[in-house]
């Protein structure tokens, strides 16, 4: 009986942060809820635009630093940890995974680990960032990249699987956060 009720909170949680909270057009809202309501860390001036959602056992161990921005639509499927540092941009539709499932495997266990995008990186539209990666300080991840493995700081990637296409300039001043638009 306590582990229904338990489990019924726990959906009920995920079902209005996703579907109801994830859309109501007022950022401070939307923040205070993921920050008081499900303990996920996030740092000064950042934004978390609307449509975003977050999976996993592991929302409560998801940090995001400062000047960081999710565009619109971005999952964070936290069934790890996933770390996001400051001056970060992963932009409209990208997706974090920390976890797969072991498609050898009879049981189709379940395969989990962290995630770490470093300080200035940006993440393009429509990326997947998969388990156990960490994308360097100020890497970049083209549109529509699938990324499996880590990413050295500063390299640009592109494609499925993501390959390195460029390298950004070193000693460039920090990522500029973007401006809200009105209804972020
Ligand atoms: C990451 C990005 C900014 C890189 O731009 P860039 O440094 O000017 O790179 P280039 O256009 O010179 O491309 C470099 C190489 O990567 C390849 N490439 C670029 N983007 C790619 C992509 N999304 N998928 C696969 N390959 C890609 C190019 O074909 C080129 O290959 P080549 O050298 O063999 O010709 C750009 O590719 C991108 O993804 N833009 C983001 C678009 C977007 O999501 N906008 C909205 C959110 S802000």
């Amino acid at each position: 009986m306590l582990k229904s009720l338990k489990s019924l909170k726990f959906y009920t949680k995920y079902y209005l942060t996703n579907h109801v909270i994830a859309h109501i057009p007022i950022h401070g809202l939307r923040l205070f809820w993921y920050r008081r309501c499900m303990k996920i860390r996030i740092g000064a001036r950042s934004q978390i635009w609307l449509g975003c959602r977050f999976f996993g056992d592991a929302i409560a161990q998801i940090e995001i630093g400062s000047d960081t921005v999710l565009g619109y639509g971005v999952t964070l499927n936290a069934a790890a940890p996933i770390r996001i540092e400051d001056h970060v941009l992963i932009a409209a539709g990208s997706m974090v995974h920390t976890a797969d499932h072991d498609c050898q495997d009879p049981n189709f266990s379940v395969r989990t680990a962290p995630v770490t995008i470093q300080s200035q990186a940006y993440i393009a539209s429509n990326a997947l960032i998969l388990k156990g990666v960490t994308l360097g300080e100020g890497a970049v991840v083209a549109a529509g990249s699938v990324v499996f493995q880590d990413v050295k700081p500063l390299a640009i990637v592109a494609g499925n699987p993501a390959r390195a296409v460029g390298s950004r300039v070193k000693g460039n001043p920090p990522q500029p956060i973007l401006e809200a638009p009105l209804f972020c």
